[in-house]
């Protein structure tokens, strides 16, 4: 596969990490979108709290340091936070891309990265919130799912909204294929929505996001 990008040839591209706990379609399309120079970014570190976790397989085929953090070995959330903390001080990221991080981050961990961390989730919040999100606008009979990106505060799902799209749920549709078109366009937000933070484009307004002009 090759690294995920070279960035001698792009100039100095801001490091980020990206934190997974399943199958890693998210980071694959941010490294894609790096490779693709749609993205100026380099991926310091991939974290996961899931030794199983494919993404760590796609990690390790861009090259990309790849750290396990085992929820179990800490006595307490807080504690688990602290290491996760201490691994992304040493890589010295600028942003944390939460994709399909599946953990609830302590109130210590959205304090000491505050409004550098983003959380991507499949529905239209704050409509379904939580870790089943397609599953619950299903069964709620919604014609109506979507993508957000947002900001992470110390509530779950909730923090200020960077960028939504909606995905209309067709009638008798499958699940596996709203899951699918949730995914594609994921892939084509998350990467856009990580440009914006890095250029320095959202201005919160209390919980309103703001986008300031491209500079020339
Ligand atoms: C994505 O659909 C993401 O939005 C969701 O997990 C999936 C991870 O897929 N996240 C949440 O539900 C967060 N509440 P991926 O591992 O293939 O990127």
């Amino acid at each position: 596969m090759g690294t995920q990008n070279n960035f001698k040839k792009h100039g100095v591209c801001p490091p980020i990490a990206v934190l997974c706990s399943g199958q890693g379609t998210n980071l694959q399309a941010v490294i894609n979108a790096i490779r693709a120079r749609r993205l100026r970014a380099r991926i310091a570190v991939v974290i996961s709290d899931r030794a199983a976790a494919f993404a760590l397989v796609r990690a390790k085929r861009a090259d990309i340091p790849t750290v396990f953090v085992d929820p179990k070995h800490y006595a307490s959330r807080a504690a688990c936070d602290r290491r996760l903390i201490a691994v992304l001080q040493s890589y010295q990221v600028r942003l944390i891309c939460l994709a399909g991080f599946m953990r609830v981050l302590s109130p210590v961990f959205v304090r000491r990265f505050r409004n550098r961390i983003l959380n991507i989730h499949p529905a239209l919040l704050p409509a379904f919130p939580g870790a089943h999100a397609i599953q619950d606008a299903l069964a709620w009979g919604a014609r109506v799912s979507g993508v957000t990106v947002h900001l992470v505060d110390e509530h779950v799902d909730h923090g200020p909204i960077l960028l939504q799209e909606a995905v209309a749920i067709r009638p008798e549709e499958t699940e596996k294929r709203v899951v699918t078109r949730v995914h594609q366009v994921e892939h084509r937000l998350y990467p856009k929505a990580i440009q914006l933070m890095l250029d320095g484009r959202v201005k919160l307004v209390g919980r309103v996001v703001r986008l300031k002009a491209a500079r020339a």
